[in-house]
């Protein structure tokens, strides 16, 4: 089994695999259902990821309009895998149109939600439930404390947020830590090789908060994976950046991603590996990452995908790897450099303070076997 190590997700005792299976594209209904797969399809990926010794599954009551739920809960039940797995879904997103209390972070439509997410999934407990999208509206306390009531009701287990600014994040941690209420163990944000943005802000947060982040669309959508090349005579109707209803590819093909896809392309090349194991294990291993959301639309992706962590890149091809993905620094984060650092510190570095004199960082999931 590739995937029989647990990590602790955050500061919590939960375990967890550092590849997550996503189920976005289990099914083909709803906004998004051209990217997704068919029962059977979704079946064979769900078994084997199983299979490999993989616990933790995504969901959320968006994807596929629900149909992603069921499939899930479907496949969970056939498998008599309830307690083996750690189940995660979301909620924000409305499915009924006119009604502005369906959607949101809101009290009324968090419990409106999980309620729904409960009957879809067959199952009478959620073990993470996740906030999907911060709705620029409701309280913060309202979210932190309907969370610790679903948690103290038996319908869920654990709290996390997925896409929040950061300061919202860190609003709704230190309110629960402040009133003992249920903490947030994960974030769950997008983070690639073509999307490093989470570095500056929540990567420190999530270290020093006690939150896990699991990554999403570790592959940029399938673009690291190497099969976009139009320049290369690659790339053309091959996967979802090629079904994207708009054409407008999510905005992927940019001059400094193929530079990126190069990167990969021969760091994997030297490795004798595929470029999304590349482009995974860089994501896996990078700091403050719990787990990297894997998707897959057919059985031999997983296959490949499987084998992410199975190896380790060298420093000097990882040096390589992150200098082609680098992005200038925004405000103020360049003031927190060597160079602004030591003119603060009267030409000190930090590292002539004497070893303990700086509170040790939590560095978050150390690993466990077994
Ligand atoms: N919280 C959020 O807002 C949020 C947002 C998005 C996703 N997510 C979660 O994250 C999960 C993963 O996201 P993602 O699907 O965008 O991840 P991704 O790894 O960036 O893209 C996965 C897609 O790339 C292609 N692919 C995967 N492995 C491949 C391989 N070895 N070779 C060639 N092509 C390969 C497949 O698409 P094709 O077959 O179509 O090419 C697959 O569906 C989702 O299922 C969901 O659970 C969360």
């Amino acid at each position: 089994m590739s995937l029989d190590r647990y990590y602790l997700l955050g500061r919590s005792g939960l375990r967890v695999s550092r590849l997550a299976l996503g189920t976005m594209t289990f099914g083909t209904d709803g906004a998004w259902g051209a990217w997704g797969s068919t029962e059977e399809a979704a079946r064979a990926v769900f078994d084997r990821y199983l299979d490999a010794g993989g616990n933790f599954l995504d969901t959320a009551d968006l994807y596929t309009r629900g149909t992603s739920e069921t499939l899930l809960g479907k496949f969970i039940a056939e498998r008599g895998a309830r307690d083996r797995v750690v189940l995660t879904t979301k909620y924000t997103y409305g499915l009924d149109p006119g009604n502005p209390n369906a959607g949101g972070n809101g009290r009324k439509n968090m419990i409106r939600a999980v309620e729904a997410s409960l009957r879809r999934l067959g199952t009478d407990y959620i073990d993470l439930y996740l906030l999907h999208t911060w709705d620029r509206l409701t309280p913060t306390e309202e979210v932190v404390r309907t969370f610790d009531d679903l948690v103290r009701a038996g319908k869920i287990r654990y709290a996390g947020l997925s896409d929040v600014p950061a300061w919202y994040a860190a609003r709704a941690q230190t309110f629960a830590e402040a009133h003992a209420l249920t903490p947030f163990i994960n974030l769950q944000l997008q983070y690639s090789l073509v999307e490093r943005h989470i570095e500056h802000e929540f990567v420190p947060l999530a270290q020093t908060l006690g939150m896990g982040i699991t990554a999403w669309s570790p592959l940029g959508g399938g673009l690291l994976s190497g099969k976009y090349r139009p320049s290369q005579g690659r790339g053309e109707g091959e996967g979802r950046l090629t079904k994207d209803e708009a054409g407008s590819k999510l905005g992927l093909f940019t001059e400094q991603n193929w530079q990126i896809v190069a990167a990969v392309e021969k760091t994997a090349k030297e490795l004798g590996r595929s470029m999304a194991q590349v482009a995974l294990n860089w994501t896996a291993t990078q700091p403050g990452i719990g787990s990297v959301i894997l998707g897959a639309t057919k059985l031999a992706q997983l296959e490949d995908n499987l084998a992410a962590l199975d190896f380790e890149i060298p420093a000097e091809l990882r040096k390589e790897l992150d200098q082609a993905s680098a992005q200038p620094l925004p405000f103020p984060y360049k003031m927190f450099g060597d160079a602004y650092q030591k003119q603060l510190h009267g030409g000190a570095t930090v590292g002539d303070k004497p070893v303990g004199y700086t509170p040790p960082v939590w560095t978050g999931n150390p690993a466990i076997t077994g």
